[in-house]
């Protein structure tokens, strides 16, 4: 898949990978197999047997290692290969017999995959520290779209009063001012300033940003996929786009308040999970009928004033592309075959 290189990809809820049980999911158009030692660490490897191609996610986790449910080969949390019952207990392990493991770590309720090159320290995992502390409800929904289409859409501030109508859009304000977009490498904030049209004109970047300043902005996106959205001090919105693969995009999506009482904070969780699954099926609806696919595919779109956001990200995602950031060869594709 065309992704962006070195960066913390968020593939999973925590709670999704369960003691004793390895886990066989696509992510990133990759299978992978996460699973946790008996300390609880979690470790990712490619879903794949070096010997014969069995899945390892239907294997069993013994002794610190996950064991290959066809032959019983055993790997380590390297994917190093330590044991292979059938040549017995004194025989050297081949050279080749390794599974490929990818750098994980848990974060924010989420399992976070390092997409790119092996480092001796990896970056901080990147995240909206005003939401470190609050309560949170996540629901998870499945579309069939490319993830370029999806956080686009969580950009596009002149969607509102035509998809969302009778939801977050009403009111007929269509006039796009702006948005007001602040934005560098790692991540876009953009302000929004949708009014009626009174037959008014633009304000420039320069204007709106004195009238942004020191104020919240209403959507703030962290690269690769992590997005929230402003409602108040009391309640913001809260996306992580997951890529599954180059027709599938998984949205973890959170609502989050500062409430402390636990029971409170989940009814008030569930309700908003409700409202918000609602109003993103009114944007699904659309999302989907869009070609291409893929947005890095859309050079012939026409794309105004008001895509500032789109736009800004496209740059990024282009950059990255030009740069040979990406695409990484598909990984599942070219891993060293060894014969014995
Ligand atoms: S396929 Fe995994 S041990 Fe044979
Ligand atoms: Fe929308």
């Amino acid at each position: 898949m065309h992704l962006i290189k070195n960066l913390w990809y968020p593939i999973l809820e925590s709670n999704e990978v369960k003691a004793q049980k390895p886990l066989g999911v696509e992510r990133l158009g990759l299978n992978i197999v996460l699973w946790r030692n008996s300390q609880g660490q979690i470790f990712c490897h490619r879903d794949q047997c070096p010997h014969l191609g069995a899945a390892l996610s239907q294997g069993t986790i013994c002794n610190d290692r996950l064991i290959c449910p066809f032959h019983g080969f055993e790997f380590d949390s390297t994917g190093t290969c330590k044991h292979i019952p059938a040549n017995g207990r004194q025989a050297k392990i081949p050279v080749g017999m390794e599974v490929l493991a990818f750098e994980v770590r848990e974060a924010h309720g989420f399992i976070w995959l390092w997409w790119g090159d092996s480092l001796d320290h990896y970056p901080e995992i990147p995240f909206f520290q005003e939401l470190l502390g609050w309560n949170y409800g996540t629901s998870v929904v499945d579309w069939p779209v490319h993830y370029t289409r999806a956080i686009e859409n969580q950009l596009d501030v002149a969607h509102l009063p035509f998809v969302h109508r009778t939801t977050i859009g009403a009111g007929g304000r269509n006039f796009v001012d702006g948005p007001y977009v602040e934005s560098n490498q790692s991540e876009i904030k953009v302000w929004v300033h949708n009014s009626q049209d009174q037959g008014q004109t633009h304000r420039s970047q320069a204007e709106l940003s004195e009238v942004s300043k020191n104020t919240v902005p209403s959507l703030h996106f962290i690269y690769p996929g992590i997005w929230k959205l402003n409602i108040g001090s009391k309640f913001q919105n809260f996306i992580a786009f997951v890529p599954i693969n180059e027709k599938q995009t998984r949205y973890y999506l959170r609502a989050y308040f500062p409430i402390k009482n636990p029971l409170l904070a989940k009814l008030v969780c569930s309700l908003s999970g409700l409202s918000n699954r609602y109003i993103l099926n009114q944007d699904k609806k659309v999302v989907i009928t869009q070609k291409p696919l893929n947005s890095l595919d859309a050079s012939q779109e026409r794309l105004i004033g008001a895509d500032r956001a789109i736009s800004t990200y496209r740059r990024r995602l282009e950059h990255a592309l030009r740069e040979g950031e990406t695409p990484l060869p598909s990984l599942s594709d070219e891993l060293p075959f060894q014969s014995l």
